[in-house]
Parts: C-alpha cells; structure tokens; sequence
C-alpha cells in the first residue's frame, strides 16, 4: 500500500500546514518504500519565480518536515524536482488530456480570479500532480479538501490512459485530511500565506509571543461571558491544549471575568513549548547539512527506482518503447 503527498515550498510551514497536513504525514509513515512525501519545487516554481527563494524555500521545508518528525527509516522523503520521470511521464499525461478537464480545475480559475500571472504551468499544473502520483503507483493520498478535484483529475486521466492503452495506472483514493484540523489565522479566517494571518511553526519564541498578541479579537469587556466554540483564539489555543487545559479554558470563557490578553498568553506560551523539542532536532540539522542532503539523496533514490518502472510500462503501452 503506497501512500503519497506532497508540500509546496512557497514559504515558512505555519500552524495551518503542520496541523492541516504535516502531523498527519507523520502519523502515515510507515516504511520508506511504501510512504512516499515530497517537496513540490516544480509546483512551486508556478509562484515562487526568485531562484534564491526557491532554494532556501526548499531546503527550509526539508529541515522542518525532519524536525517536525518525519523519520527517513518510515519514510523517503525527496526532490520532486529530482525525480525526472515524473516531468517525462506528465508529458505522456498532458497528450490525451482534454483542455475542458482542466479548464474546470477551481485552484486555476481561482488563482486566475485573484490575478495570479495564468502560464501554461499553472494550467496543467493538475497534470504533473497527476504525473507525481501515478508514477509511484499511488494508492492512497492524504491531502486537504482544496486538492481533492486534482486527484480526482488524476483517476480521470488515469482512467483514459488505461482505457486507451491497457492497464497501465494504479487509480489512486484521497484521504481527505482531517478537517476538523482547519486552523484559523491571526484575523479569524483560514491561515493562509496568501492572507497574511500565519503564526510560523519555527518562529522565535520572542516574535512568536508578539505576534500571537496580535491576534484579533472582538471588543468583548472582560467581565462578560463567552462561548468558546467558533471563538478563533480558543480554537487555537485547543490545538495546542490537553484535555483538562482545554476544558478549564472553556469553562473560563463561560464565566466571564478574564482578559484576552491571558489567553494570548497562555496560547504563546503552549505553542513555544509544543515545538520545543522540533526545533531542537532542526538546529541538529541545520547544523549537518549532509546529512539532510543524504537524506534527500537516498529518498530520491527510493522514489526513482519505483518511478522508472511505473514511466517505462508507459511508454511500452503508449508504443514509445518495446
Ligand atoms: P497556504 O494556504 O498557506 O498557501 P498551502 O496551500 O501550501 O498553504 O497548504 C499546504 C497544506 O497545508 C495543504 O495540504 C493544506 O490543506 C494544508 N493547510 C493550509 N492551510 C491550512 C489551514 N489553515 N488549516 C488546515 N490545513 C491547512
Ligand atoms: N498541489 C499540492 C498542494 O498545493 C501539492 C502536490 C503536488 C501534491 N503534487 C502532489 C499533493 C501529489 C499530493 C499528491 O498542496
């Protein structure tokens, strides 16, 4: 059973992307053969166009996905760029891939809703996601709900392509990643890099509490009582908080009579001892360079071997090949 995701390296990791994605990563590893993560630096390139930003973008996910408790012995963790079947094999997938399909993809019409620069690559953007997941012979692919269509996407092509040439593609499943697990940004909506509201996983301590002070909050006076639930300082406060924490905290709100302002507090104060231990592992890291790049190497290696396989059984079935 292959599980397979992949992250973009558009920016520092936030609280959003770790309980959104990356903690359920970790809790999906198992071997290094049969759990596949990848960081997506060709998908990337579709917005981040400063080669210098790409590359500290790229080794900083490699750094706190490691940290964070990815372990190379359960799990290959690679380049997507350092795979090139998976560009070879997309463009298999891009002849035979009907332009309506991806014109109904929501993340293009979207990003070209908001402005975004609309390339060829944004474009077909869900095919090489299509490529990167039928090349491991992906069953399972643990992504957020926005993804969803891209995989549906990539059982259509694969479909085809099955239909046309013979059974060639695994049909891959989601799995819709928790989405109790959307995580609120500092102004209330969903964090995103794209609103500006992120809280980063490995920000200093001392920045971090500033900026957890930020958080907006109504103009509640102190004495009157609140229900905690929909309350977006509460709710990230809960993902840091054990039971009893949580259930004090609740009870709190309910009665009245106490300041944001504890409750920024507290929540800074859980959230830097939360990734104490990660950020511990990433100075380690940080400090040995090769041993991330070997990391990276043998996880390359891993995904490589499975994907030339998966590109050659393609092209014999599409006749590029004996
Ligand atoms: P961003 O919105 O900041 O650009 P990405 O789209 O790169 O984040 O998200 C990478 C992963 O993190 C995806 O799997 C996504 O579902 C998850 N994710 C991002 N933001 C959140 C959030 N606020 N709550 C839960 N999961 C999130
Ligand atoms: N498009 C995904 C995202 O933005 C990242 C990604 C690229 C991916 N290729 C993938 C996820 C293959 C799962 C499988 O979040």
């Amino acid at each position: 059973m292959r599980v397979l995701s992949g992250i973009q390296p558009t920016g520092r990791f936030h609280w959003g992307n770790y309980f959104g994605a990356i903690r359920q990563y970790i809790a999906l590893q198992d071997r290094p053969d049969t759990a596949f993560y990848f960081i997506a630096d060709l998908h990337a390139l579709t917005t981040v166009r400063n080669p210098e930003e790409l590359r500290n973008y790229t080794q900083d996910a490699a750094l706190d996905l490691l940290a964070l408790g990815l372990q190379p012995d359960r799990a290959s963790l690679f380049r997507q760029s350092d795979v090139p079947e998976v560009s070879e094999l997309c463009w298999l997938l891009l002849t035979g891939t009907p332009m309506g399909l991806l014109e109904r993809c929501v993340s293009y019409k979207d990003k070209k809703a908001r402005g975004i620069r609309a390339d060829a690559g944004l474009f077909t953007y869900p095919v090489l996601m299509a490529a990167d997941i039928l090349a491991y012979d992906s069953q399972i692919v643990p992504v957020g709900e926005d993804q969803v269509q891209h995989i549906e996407v990539a059982r259509d092509i694969a479909g085809s392509f099955n239909h046309e040439f013979g059974e060639t593609f695994v049909l891959p499943k989601e799995k819709i990643l928790d989405s109790s697990a959307r995580v609120p940004g500092t102004d209330g909506q969903k964090m995103s890099k794209s609103y500006g509201n992120t809280l980063a996983v490995f920000e200093e301590p001392k920045a971090l509490t500033k900026q957890v002070k930020r958080i907006v909050t109504d103009s509640r006076t102190p004495d009157q009582p609140k229900e905690p639930d929909g309350d977006h300082l509460y709710q990230l406060y809960s993902l840091f908080a054990n039971d009893q924490q949580r259930e004090t905290m609740a009870a709190t709100y309910r009665r009245g009579g106490f300041g944001y302002g504890d409750v920024k507090v507290a929540l800074a104060t859980l959230a830097v001892e939360h990734f104490a231990e990660a950020r511990q592992r990433r100075e380690e890291l940080v400090a040995h360079p090769e041993r991330v790049r070997e990391i990276l190497g043998d996880g390359a290696a891993t995904a490589r071997k499975k994907a030339i396989e998966v590109l050659q059984r393609a092209q014999r079935a599409c006749g590029l090949r004996r």
